[in-house]
């Protein structure tokens, strides 16, 4: 992959050992993107497709292990119709267009969120996209739509009470047992956080996930965010002490 010669600066700087595994990236900023510029809100989104698969292809490049994109929230169904029409087109849109060369890649796409109240046509595409790609071991692309983080925990909870119910599992849970019954089951936690367009907060994201990622926040809107911001984001993740609550030997 050529890179431009601000990029090749910034990847020397980085440990190619120490890649985050997990990277999760609230992709936020496309309406203000498209405000600017005089334009619709939905050319924002639409230039918020072409960020996806340029960081996508990056992502994958850089040896990332999963990559988990918020693309749409269970709030974001307060938006006009015609506004959530069009974000919902984007998915099948986004993988018509790159499926092939996601399992040609070996990514394996995955949805977090709940698809009942998805569109058919957005279903169809998710389901073969999770069809194409399910023996794929590499990279796993993990689309969070219609996700709501109190939505998911609730649905655990739920799904714990009717296990208990069924005699499937005793009256005691541990973080373990519970993670298993999140979306993320099975997938470990993200150790980097980004969220573009300026705002600092989760809005709904991974609330049991995020406990101890490394959060990185950046004015820049999603529209135009790309692989230097990507690079800068990492280099200073590997900048960062994570202490998980204890303290460095030396201070002992
Ligand atoms: C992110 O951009 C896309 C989605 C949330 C679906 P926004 O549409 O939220 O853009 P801003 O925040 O209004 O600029
Ligand atoms: C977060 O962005 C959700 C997604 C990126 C899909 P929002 O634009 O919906 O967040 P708020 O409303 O500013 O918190
Ligand atoms: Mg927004």
């Amino acid at each position: 992959m050529e890179l431009t010669l601000r990029e090749e600066e910034i990847f020397k700087e980085i440990d190619r050992t120490r890649i985050p595994g997990h990277v999760a990236m609230i992709m936020d900023g496309n309406g203000r993107w498209a405000r600017e510029r005089g334009l619709p809100r939905s050319a924002g989104h639409r230039q918020g497709v072409e960020t996806v698969r340029e960081v996508v292809r990056f992502s994958n490049h850089l040896g990332i292990k999963v990559l988990t994109l918020f693309a749409f929230s269970t709030e974001n169904w307060r938006r006009p119709p015609q506004e959530i029409d069009f974000l919902m087109s984007l998915p099948e849109q986004y993988l018509q267009s790159e499926l092939p060369e996601l399992v040609r890649k070996n990514v394996r796409v995955k949805l977090m969120g709940d698809p009942e109240r998805l569109p058919a046509k957005v279903k169809r595409a998710i389901a073969k996209g999770l069809d194409a790609t399910a023996g794929n071991s590499g990279m796993i692309l993990n689309f969070a739509l219609n996700y709501g983080a109190r939505m998911e925990i609730v649905r655990a909870v739920q799904a714990v009470l009717e296990d208990l119910q069924k005699g499937k599992i005793r009256p005691a849970i541990s973080e373990k047992s519970f993670a298993a019954y999140l979306y993320t089951a099975g997938l470990p936690d993200p150790d980097l956080l980004i969220r573009t367009g300026g705002e600092f907060r989760i809005s709904n994201f991974l609330l049991w996930q995020l406990a101890y990622s490394e959060l990185w926040f950046t004015p820049v809107y999603w529209p135009d965010f790309g692989r230097v911001h990507l690079l800068q984001a990492i280099r200073d993740f590997q900048q960062r002490e994570r202490r998980f609550g204890r303290i460095y030997p030396e201070q002992r």
